[in-house]
């Protein structure tokens, strides 16, 4: 089923894609709190569906169009301005975090039934609020009339070493090497898919974490979007 196009009308939406790891989480997180913005990690919904392929062993690209188009997502504020994933009464926040669920929104999300069946709730979220959404496309198919976009990238050791201290920091036992793979292969197949892509959306300003730490990522992206809010 094909979404319409939900009108912008006067709602500012800031477009923040890039590769796994770059920050694009923590950076948008401090945004929204910052400036007052809805905001939308897309990457979750893809992880949703990611987690039921995995859990009904569906792998059939139009059953998965479906079951995106049908499940039941929710974020829900929980406290402190933090929200969680639901699906119906499930919440299922970690078990979205989980480094094989990753991967499997990485395949899912090579689908253009799937893309095209999560493109609503993207342009829905947050309706009638100015927004922050991160994902991979967002600049270049969900939200291609975006205020502002950005796309926030480092390098790929800078990424994985921060992925690593998240990952260690849960308790997980991590190896660089393998972590690093996992990674490029994520990155390869988001980066070279016929649809939709990972790229920077044409006007995207560009934003290299490498050397910088959180908060001069978040500083500096906060720079960018107070030029919105001024
Ligand atoms: O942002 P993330 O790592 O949680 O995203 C998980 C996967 O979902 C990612 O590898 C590719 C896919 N994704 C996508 O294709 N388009 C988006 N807008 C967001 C995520």
């Amino acid at each position: 089923m094909d979404e319409p196009m939900t009108a912008k009308g006067n709602r500012r939406v800031v477009a923040v894609d890039g590769p796994a790891g770059a920050g694009k989480g923590a950076v948008c997180r401090a945004a929204a709190a910052r400036f007052g913005l809805a905001y939308l990690e897309t990457g979750a919904l893809y992880r949703a569906v990611g987690l039921l392929s995995l859990r009904a062993g569906i792998g059939d690209p139009d059953a998965l169009a479906a079951a995106a188009g049908e499940m039941p997502f929710a974020f829900r504020p929980v406290q402190d301005g933090e929200y969680a994933a639901f699906l119906g009464d499930e919440e299922v926040t970690l078990a979205l975090r989980a480094e094989e669920v990753g991967q499997a929104a990485s395949r899912v999300a090579a689908l253009p039934g799937v893309r095209r069946a999560l493109l609503g709730f993207q342009r829905r979220y947050g309706a009638g609020r100015d927004a922050i959404l991160d994902g991979r496309d967002v600049g270049s198919v969900v939200w291609p009339d975006a205020d502002l976009k950005i796309f926030l990238t480092a390098s790929l050791e800078a990424r994985a070493k921060r992925r690593a201290l998240e990952l260690q920091a849960r308790g997980e036992t991590v190896i660089l090497h393998d972590l690093i793979a996992r990674m490029q292969e994520r990155d390869q197949r988001d980066a070279e898919r016929d649809h939709a892509p990972m790229c920077a959306a044409p006007g995207a300003i560009l934003v290299d974490t490498s050397s910088l730490t959180l908060a001069q990522s978040r500083e500096r992206v906060n720079n960018l979007i107070a030029t919105l809010f001024a």
